[in-house]
This record gives structure tokens, sequence and C-alpha cells, in this order.
């Protein structure tokens, strides 16, 4: 509930809403979600739709530019970005000054920020829709060489460069995955997942890590600084993290006896801090679309790949449990489009810890079109107010007589 505030002592009120949970931040013409209904629609488009029809980068363009690209719009989308998905050789000497144990998070965020070192003219705030758009390119095409390198990284592998003869998927795969002196074939059922699960993180409207790219990006800061920003707002396990925090959650169902309805009883428990994780939704009250269509594409993917995971079974029985429990239904808690997420993600062969970086691969669209919706309609610098509840005013107090 939104609470009235005094402003100061004296005169003035203002709405105190923690979390944002009922405060609109901007107008925004790009997704569309009823969490009542469980509706998603990118630039009007159904999700279901777009994930069962289109490829990720017609829906990046659609994002960014607002309509579906045509044949030959997206034809030379997709041509400059393959032209730019190659990285400053130096940057390979920041990636290699991380120690292996790095979180892959932090070290794309950072190879993300140090763009703005690479290039400095995204620093200045009137530049041209060009230049923008040159921006927009370069990241959408080295976001994929940086999450594979962040990966080698934690493997100690040596890197590997970009294979334009390949799309966007496939050239991501064949980065994180091959090895030297072995032939590496992309798999098309891996890479058609991947474009999915991209084409459903896309965008979510006004969520923490976008909301974060905004007002980054409101105070004139880089393009690239404003990304930066926004991957380490998802990093979170409220947020983007998740995915991540899902895994190891059922792996620690398995490990303990494959118990699931204990887990859900120790998420009820108000002594326990202990959460579901992949469950609720800040707007979602009825049930998340994508995690529809992701449940579906986990069952298809490790059928068509062959993959038999004991804790798909184990996710399915908390499922079914959790929305059989009136704690979880007197509070409108569903799975989330995390809670499948990784399995799919795992049964790609992508490590747990890099699941928050597959988000961000997908988020990136979103995250660039809700930057640029931001500036293009001049918004004001992002600043909330606050209600002060510390010490009046109180005379300084020297060292000695404290
Ligand atoms: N397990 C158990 N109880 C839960 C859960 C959960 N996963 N989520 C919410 N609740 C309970 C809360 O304890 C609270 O109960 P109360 O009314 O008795 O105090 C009630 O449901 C409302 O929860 P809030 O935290 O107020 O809801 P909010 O909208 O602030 O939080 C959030 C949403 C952060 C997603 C929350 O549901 C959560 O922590 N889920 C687990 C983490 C997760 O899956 N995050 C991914 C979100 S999707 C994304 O970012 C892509």
């Amino acid at each position: 509930a939104i609470e009235i505030g005094k402003l100061r002592d004296t005169t003035g009120l203002i709405t105190l809403d923690p979390g944002y949970k009922n405060t609109g931040a901007t107008k925004s013409a790009i997704t569309f979600l009823d969490g009542e209904e469980g509706i998603l629609r990118y630039r009007g488009y159904r999700i279901e739709d777009l994930a069962e029809k289109s490829t990720f980068l017609e829906v990046a363009y659609l994002l960014i530019y607002g309509e579906l690209p045509t044949q030959s719009e997206y034809e030379t989308f997709n041509i400059e970005i393959t032209h730019h998905t190659l990285v400053h050789e130096d940057i390979k000497k920041i990636l290699e000054g991380f120690p292996s144990n790095a979180h892959p998070m932090g070290v794309l965020s950072s190879l993300i920020c140090s763009l703005t070192a690479f290039y400095p003219d995204s620093l200045n705030p009137n530049r041209s829709k060009e230049e923008i758009d040159l921006s927009i390119i370069r990241l959408l095409a080295k976001m994929p060489t940086f999450a594979a390198w962040a990966y080698k990284n934690e493997m100690g592998h040596p890197v590997n460069y970009p294979d334009n003869n390949l799309d966007y998927c496939g050239n991501f795969l064949k980065m994180m995955f091959a090895l030297p002196a072995e032939k590496y074939e992309v798999d098309p059922i891996v890479s058609a997942a991947l474009d999915k699960l991209l084409i459903l993180h896309a965008d979510h409207e006004q969520n923490c890590s976008t909301s974060t790219v905004r007002i980054v990006g409101s105070s004139q800061a880089s393009i690239y600084a404003s990304i930066s920003a926004g991957i380490n707002a998802l990093w979170g396990p409220l947020h983007g993290g998740a995915n991540q925090s899902v895994i190891e959650m059922l792996e620690a169902i398995k490990a303990d006896g494959g118990d699931a309805k204990k887990y859900l009883d120790k998420a009820k428990d108000k002594n326990d801090s202990f959460r579901l994780m992949g469950f609720g939704h800040r707007v979602y009250k009825n049930f998340d679309p994508r995690a529809k269509i992701i449940k579906k594409a986990a069952d298809d993917v490790l059928g068509k790949l062959g993959v038999k995971d004991p804790i798909l079974e184990i996710a399915k029985e908390l499922e079914y449990a959790a929305l059989h429990d009136q704690y979880f239904i007197d509070r409108k808690l569903y799975p989330n489009v995390d809670f499948y997420s990784g399995i799919i993600y795992r049964a790609l062969g992508i490590p747990t810890d890099m699941f928050t970086v597959m988000f961000a691969l997908g988020r990136l669209p979103g995250w660039i079109a809700q930057w640029k919706e931001m500036r293009e309609n001049n918004e004001p610098i992002g600043r909330p107010r606050q209600v002060y509840v510390g010490e009046n005013e109180r005379d300084y107090v020297s060292m000695n007589k404290r």
C-alpha cells in the first residue's frame, strides 16, 4: 500500500511506496504486461507467437525499432551485427586479469563497461542517431563474445574468436564450447532452444534491471555504462539470479532424498528465510505466460536431446504440490520464467553459474529499447524522494567528548 509521508518536518507531502509496487516511473510503448490475465506482448505481438515463429534478432529489432523488420531490414541488421562480433584485442587483457573463480556476471558487466573506454564517443550525450545505432549494434554483437569469454576464463581455456559464418546463437555456442584441435558442430536443436529462451527473456517492462538501465541512462551516462549497471541489477537472486538458485535448490532437494513437500513446508515457515526459488512474481498474480512456454520447451528439448534429468521430475512435483497448497494459492504464487529455464540450460550443457549470463544475453535488446525510449522522450533524471526518519538537528560533539 502507498503511504503518504511528510517530505520535511513542516511542509510538503510525499508518497512512500517501498519497492515501487504501485508507482509507475514512465510511459512506455514497448512491452504490455497484464499480471492478472497472464498476458505479455512485445510491441503488441503476443509472446506465444513470437516464441514460436520469430527469431531472437527479429525480436531484438522489433523491441528496439518498434516494428518487425522487413526481409531487407533483417538482413542488414544481421550483417551489421555479424561485422561487429570481434572485440578489441586489449579487452582480452582485461579478461585475463580476472581470477578464474570470478563470477561470469561480474566479468560480463566489467567488459561491457570497458566499452566506454574503447568507444569514448558514447560519453557524449548529444550523439547523432547513427552513432547511437552503431553503439546498439556493437552491444548486440559483442555481448555473446564477452559472455562466452567469461566462461572460457572460468574454465582456464583459451578463448574462441567469433565465427561469422554462423547465426547469432550458433556463433555463441561455438565460442562457448569449441576446444582447440577438436571439431565443433552446432547442434540445431540446441541452437533453436537457446534462441527461444532468449526471445522469452527479451523484455519485461519496468523490472529491477530495466529500471536500473533507465535510471542510470537518465543522468545521460553512456549506453555501455547503463547496460553494465543493468547486468549488475540482474545478478541478484531475487531477479535474474533466480535461475541459478532454482537449480541449486532442486539439486539440494535431490541430494536430500527428493522430498519436495519438505521444502514446500520450509518455504511456508515464516521463521525460515528460505523461499521457493522460481516461484512468485511482483506482477504476475495468476500465471507467468513465459513459464508455460518454457515448461513445454523443457519437455520438448530434453526429449529431443534424449536427456533424462531427475530434477525435471522434482520440479514438476514441486510445482504440482505448490499449486495445490493453500499458502501458495492465497499469495498467488506461481512458477515464474526461471523455474524451468535452468533445466533447459543444463540440458544444453550450459553450466549453472552461466544461467544469469544467458538471461542477460536475452534481456539485452529490452534494455537497449528502454534506454533508447527514455532518451528519445527526453525523460528527466530519475531521482526518487524519501521520508526522513533520522535524528533532528544536533550540535557537533568533538571526538574526545564522545
Ligand atoms: N516462496 C515462499 N513464499 C513466498 C515466495 C516464495 N518464492 N515469494 C513470495 N512469498 C510470500 C512472501 O513471504 C509474502 O508472504 P506474507 O504475505 O505472508 O509476508 C508474500 O508471498 C508476498 O511476497 P513479497 O516478497 O511481498 O512479494 P514481492 O512482489 O515483493 O516479491 C519476488 C516478488 C521477489 C519475485 C518473490 O516472489 C520471490 O522472492 N520469489 C523467489 C525468487 C524468484 O524466483 N525471483 C525471480 C523473479 S522473476 C525474474 O526476476 C525474472
